[in-house]
């Protein structure tokens, strides 16, 4: 790893919550993060920056949904501040999306429902 080289991010079992399907969504999340990793520079890297943010975006909007479900289903104590913490990682994707791609949904209007 060069020093400029983000530590690599894996899923881990101290990381569940407890719930196989949010289990299953977090490690595909790290997955998808992961493949920032892999790319190099070229002629196709802002295309596959945009690509992975792109998935990243789409498949945290299926994830919050479902994950918002259920914590309401449970009735967990900080669920709105989970779902504080959710619109705030939509934000930074956006503002990712725009920074690295040009291309942005609207915060409010998913990709994925
Ligand atoms: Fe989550």
């Amino acid at each position: 790893m060069s020093r400029d080289e983000p530590p690599s991010l894996r899923w881990s079992s101290a990381m569940s919550v407890g719930v196989p399907a949010l289990d299953s969504d977090h490690r595909c999340l790290i997955r998808i993060i992961s493949l920032l990793r892999g790319i190099e520079d070229g002629e196709e890297t802002r295309t596959m920056i945009e690509t992975v943010l792109d998935t990243l975006t789409a498949y945290a909007w299926f994830h919050f949904a479902r994950e918002e479900r259920v914590t309401a289903a449970f009735a967990f104590p900080q669920t709105e501040v989970h779902q504080d913490e959710h619109r705030d990682f939509t934000r930074f994707m956006d503002n990712l999306r725009i920074r690295y791609g040009g291309r942005c949904a609207p915060a409010e209007s998913p990709l994925v429902v």
